[in-house]
């Protein structure tokens, strides 16, 4: 077995394997991880993994609060986020809750490392899914643009799972396999894929 199979079979290697794909992705911006769909009650949405925290468990994601999904996202309401690489033929389905920041510290240390160009969408002159008859009208310029207005609008939904499941696809057999957590103690299973 090529050794960048370890996990194959091994429940182990695979969460390893899961938990290094997720840090990785919050910084390579060609990882599919780094865009995967967070599913919230009302709709499904592709977000940027801006943080990845394996000893809490958690994702990190920013959004707009003007935006319909805000109103989802509460009280530890359940989510998934899910992703598909073809090319490592992965595919992560993670359950967890979500709940909101806005205006608090963890918001704040999020805005302040964000880059100019992220903060700028913030600034857009109305809400994410509004009708509007003219879309050059709210294209944005930066130069035209005080970018720290944005901090308004600007929100982190905390993603905290405990439950994972992983799949890989190979033609000699599938590999599937579920992590659940209750507390901090972790149930690794396989699962027929
Ligand atoms: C590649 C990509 C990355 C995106 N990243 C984010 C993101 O990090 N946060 C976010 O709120 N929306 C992001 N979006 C837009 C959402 O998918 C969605 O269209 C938007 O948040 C409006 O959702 P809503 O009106 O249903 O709440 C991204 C879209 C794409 C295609």
């Amino acid at each position: 077995m090529n050794s960048d199979l370890d996990f194959y079979n091994s429940l182990e290697l695979s969460l390893k394997y899961t938990e290094d794909l997720l840090m990785d992705a919050v910084t390579n911006s060609k990882s599919i991880f780094h865009s995967p769909t967070l599913c919230i009650s009302d709709s499904p949405r592709t977000v940027v993994l801006r943080e990845f925290n394996k000893e809490k468990r958690f994702l990190r994601f920013h959004t707009d609060l003007r935006s319909n999904k805000i109103s989802s996202v509460n009280n530890n309401v359940v989510a998934y986020v899910h992703a598909y690489d073809p090319e490592i033929k992965v595919q992560l389905r993670i359950k967890g809750k979500v709940n909101l920041h806005k205006k608090d510290e963890r918001t704040l240390q999020a805005w302040e490392s964000s880059r100019d160009m992220s903060k700028l969408c913030y600034s857009v002159k109305g809400s994410p899914g509004q009708v509007i008859s003219d879309p050059t009208e709210y294209d944005l310029v930066k130069s035209e643009i005080d970018v720290e207005q944005g901090y308004e609008n600007f929100g982190l939904i905390i993603f905290e799972y405990d439950e994972i499941e992983f799949l890989f696809l190979k033609n000699i057999g599938h590999r599937r396999s579920k992590f659940s957590w209750i507390n901090n103690n972790v149930a690794m299973e396989w699962l027929i894929p």
